[in-house]
């Protein structure tokens, strides 16, 4: 390599290469029969297989009502994996060095029996890594989280990791609980029998690529780093917007709403990774203690400041991409005249030192225009001379826009001179695309989610304090909207950005929503 190639190629700080040791281990799902197992956990698993990734050697035992013998099982996964995997087309010999793996206990989640049936299905395997270093999946409702894991306690199978030589962790899903009280509950019932840095509660967000960006945009790259601050910083709007509507989800979605579903967690996680300090190191506790502070400072939301800053809305039968679409109360199983909503918009604030008086706007919602997730930061406008000036509102501030997905990238808006003899100023755009920069890949949250679980790193799962402190600022949002039915300005038609009383909450501030745009 001459000195030109050398100074051309491209450094790559590989920063967990040393870090990450998977050690052989069993995957126990219980609730295996449900969608998430063939929909996105199995798939998953079998890409790890297909990149070499699962330590060796692996087991996978699903644990749920249904008889069936392991053959049977894995040939019903062999078609959900035929349909979801990423990696397409399923090699078949690859499947059945994969399937090996596989086995079905039967069993119901409240009989002692079936953990000792469990228990010996483990030790069959004949190595005592595999039956002791246990992942075990609840993909079950949360109200049956507290006595799985009494059970696995009582048959051995869960033991408070105290520096033992083998480890027991337990992953859990959302919904985690349904408001602060519940979700508390859940924590003590999980943590009865286990450390809580046994505990690892997804949120799928965190095991997106582009979200796991954010910490390293912020913190590798001095020159945003510095502006990163209410000096700077006139506002930012968080969207994460929704074409689908509830569809086939309406049981679930009456109980949930937008709130629950998607605020409680996945946008006041992209909110705390925005907005967080640096942490002191890269490690999992130093990241979600400086999360947590950072939830905690989030302005209160009395009564009267939920009537102010927040604002809900509904869809009704509209068009998207020029198909007719039902209103939300027209969805299966969604009772009649729900005032459940399918789009929530607020305005936040955060006390302290670095953001105080920067609002924060995050809004999400079905049945919208597009599919996209975005955090776009508006830097302050220049000062109103010379350019500012000559332009009168039309010259606009700068920003970052954060795209989560899809086409994943970050752009940079700034202002140019348009060429030619007169003198006129436009926005344009300096454009980061991940497909352009490391081609196409699509990565699978729960791949990652998997892993980190596995090597016990729980810097992308939810600690017990983080997913409190969600529930108290959800839980004051909600008791502002109790007793009061949604007012016309709430309904939105299906494929428009939300209803007009979001807009007035961003307008009383004196900006405007800026919707994603489709890909160019
Ligand atoms: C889930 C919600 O957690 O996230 C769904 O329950 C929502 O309602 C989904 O559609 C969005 O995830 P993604 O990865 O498609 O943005």
């Amino acid at each position: 390599m001459n000195e030109s190639q050398q100074l051309d190629e491209i450094i790559t700080c590989r920063i967990n290469d040393s870090r990450k040791i998977v050690e052989p281990c069993t995957m126990i799902i219980f609730g295996a029969s449900g969608d998430l197992t063939s929909r996105k956990l199995i798939p998953a698993l079998y890409h790890l297989y297909t990149e070499k990734a699962l330590p060796k050697p692996f087991r996978i035992v699903g644990f749920a009502r249904r008889e069936k013998s392991d053959q049977q099982w894995r040939d019903e996964l062999k078609i959900a994996v035929e349909q979801f995997s990423r990696t397409q087309p399923i090699d078949s010999n690859v499947w059945t060095e994969f399937a090996a793996n596989i086995c079905y206990t039967r069993g119901d989640l409240s009989e002692a029996s079936a953990y000792q049936a469990l228990e010996q299905r483990l030790n069959s395997f004949g190595d005592e890594r595999l039956r002791l270093n246990l992942l075990c999946y609840l993909a079950t409702s949360p109200s049956q989280f507290g006595e799985v894991v009494e059970h696995l306690h009582n048959a051995g199978l869960l033991t408070r990791d105290d520096q033992q030589k083998f480890w027991q962790r337990i992953v859990v899903e959302k919904p985690f609980g349904h408001d602060l009280a519940t979700a508390e509950q859940l924590n003590s019932d999980l943590t009865r029998f286990a450390h809580e840095k046994q505990v690892f509660r997804i949120d799928h967000y965190l095991g997106k690529e582009t979200v796991q960006n954010i910490l390293m945009f912020r913190f590798s790259n001095a020159i945003f780093e510095q502006l990163w601050n209410r000096q700077s910083i006139d506002h930012v709007q968080i969207t994460v917007s929704e074409k689908l509507g509830v569809g086939e989800r309406g049981g679930y979605y009456e109980e949930a709403g937008a709130i629950r579903d998607m605020v409680q967690n996945h946008l006041l996680q992209v909110l705390s990774l925005v907005a967080m300090e640096p942490p002191v190191s890269l490690d999992a506790e130093p990241i979600r203690d400086e999360k947590v502070k950072l939830l905690k400072s989030i302005r209160p939301l009395g009564v009267a400041d939920v009537a102010k800053q927040v604002v809900r809305g509904q869809y009704f039968a509209g068009m998207i991409d020029g198909k007719p679409r039902p209103g939300y109360r027209q969805e299966t199983k969604v009772k009649n005249g729900s005032d459940v909503e399918t789009f929530v918009a607020m305005k936040l604030l955060i006390d302290n030192w670095r953001w105080s008086g920067v609002p924060f706007f995050l809004r999400t919602g079905k049945s919208l225009p597009l599919s996209a997730s975005e955090v776009r930061v508006q830097f302050k406008p220049t000062p109103h001379v010379l350019f500012a000036e000559k332009c009168g509102g039309k010259l606009d501030a700068n920003a970052i826009t954060l795209r989560l997905q899809p086409n994943e990238g970050i752009y940079l808006r700034f202002n140019g001179k348009v060429p030619g003899t007169s003198l006129s100023v436009r926005p344009v755009r300096m454009h980061f695309s991940y497909n352009s920069e490391f081609g196409a890949y699509t990565p699978e949250a729960y791949e990652r989610l998997l892993l980190e679980a596995m090597a016990g790193d729980a810097t992308l799962f939810i600690r017990r304090d983080e997913v409190e402190t969600a529930w108290g600022i959800v839980d004051s949002i909600r008791k502002g909207w109790e007793n009061k039915p949604l007012t016309n300005r709430e309904f939105y038609s299906a494929g428009t950005w939300g209803p007009v009383a979001a807009d007035d909450l961003i307008a009383q501030s004196a900006h405007e929503w800026r919707n994603p745009q489709p890909a160019s």
